[in-house]
């Protein structure tokens, strides 16, 4: 067990070492003066360096306003090498990047080449292009919908903020998306300030009794209802703020211990007493299946929780509009599963910052 787990860190330690090897890569290849905007450098820099040295240091030392020039860009990469470089301390010995890299003088294309649109390639988005991650979703959304014989409008996408700075979600929103999923109240709570109020908030993350009253004042949906005692609390709550509270009940299918969620046989024990609670508006059910490197193991899951949907609406006597299934590694399956509402961060915003800065 212990040889295991030393192997597992091994090979996470030379996988999070060769992304940043890959940053650099993509950073020298998109040095090309006819298309490389400083956006673009602004972007990888943040990548680069968010997940290594001092966060967002290369950012602050690269203009984000015009087309850099050449003495700019190079001492942008200088600092981002001087960021990465203590993190590195065996570049040399590491295989080169698997991912192949495209011809020099594409910047956007670049973006484009390095997302993950492409079923079976790499898991991590280097891509620094929102809308061309955007728009590659919204194909891989309705092929899946095709395949499934849907209507692609009958899926809705929540793009997942967390761990995403408030400016990222301001770029998101100048592209029409309006309502983003949040994990932490902590969180929402510091970037609502900094973000246009016109957006809507969904609570998709674990949710403890004491952040009720400002999940239910944040959010116009709480996902992540995984017990009566919860319910009750964000329906006090929202009995003294005089609104409705829309719901999802989290389900956790497949009884991970390290999980949270109902067990289906508890939901279907509890549904009744949830459905008395007349602030609340049970809009469906949500699950996060097991981690797995094979979308289609997540399958099942979401098959079950289709099935216990239905079950659900027995009980209710009433349909359930929602299905809050799939994201970014697995959202087709999903979709081919039934899915109305899939939660995607990764594939949209790229990898996500351990802290985000919010001052
Ligand atoms: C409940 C939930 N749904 C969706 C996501 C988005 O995951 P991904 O970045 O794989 O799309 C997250 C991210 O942590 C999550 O916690």
């Amino acid at each position: 067990m212990t040889q295991l787990v030393h192997e597992y860190r091994g090979a996470k330690q030379q996988q999070h070492r060769r992304r940043q090897i890959e940053d650099v890569q993509c950073l020298i290849h998109s040095f090309n003066k006819d298309a490389c905007t400083a956006g673009n450098i602004a972007e990888h820099t943040a990548t680069a360096t968010s997940e290594t040295g001092p966060p967002l240091r290369g950012r602050d030392a690269v203009p984000a306003s015009s087309t850099l020039s050449s003495m700019e860009r190079l001492r942008g990469l200088k600092t981002i090498w001087a960021g990465i470089m203590p993190a590195l301390p065996t570049i040399a010995s590491f295989p080169p990047a698997s991912r192949s890299l495209p011809p020099p003088g594409r910047c956007q294309d670049t973006a484009r080449q390095n997302s993950l649109f492409t079923t079976g390639g790499p898991r991590y988005v280097r891509s620094m292009d929102l809308e061309a991650n955007l728009n590659s979703l919204r194909e891989r959304i309705a092929r899946a919908c095709d395949r499934a014989g849907r209507d692609p409008a009958t899926v809705t996408l929540l793009p997942v903020t967390k761990g995403q700075p408030p400016e990222r979600i301001l770029e998101a929103a100048r592209l029409g998306l309006t309502t983003f999923g949040e994990s932490k109240v902590q969180e929402l709570k510091a970037k609502c300030p900094l973000c246009s109020n016109r957006l809507r908030w969904h609570m998709i993350g674990h949710l403890q009794t004491n952040k009720c009253r400002d999940a239910v004042q944040l959010c116009d949906a709480i996902q992540s209802v995984d017990s009566l005692h919860l319910a009750q609390e964000i329906h006090k709550r929202a009995e003294a703020a005089a609104k409705s509270m829309p719901i999802f009940l989290e389900v956790n299918v497949a009884g991970e211990a390290s999980k949270s969620g109902y067990r289906p046989d508890a939901l279907l024990a509890e549904l009744p007493a949830l459905n008395s609670l007349r602030r609340l508006e049970i809009q469906g059910l949500m699950t996060v299946p097991p981690w797995s490197t094979d979308p289609a193991r997540s399958r099942p899951f979401f098959a079950q929780l289709r099935e216990l949907k239905g079950r659900c609406e027995v009980i209710l006597d009433a349909p359930l509009p929602h299905l809050s299934l799939g994201m970014s590694d697995d959202f087709e399956v999903a979709i081919e599963e039934g899915s109305t509402l899939i939660r995607i961060g990764t594939l949209l915003f790229g990898p996500r910052q351990h802290t985000v800065q919010v001052t």
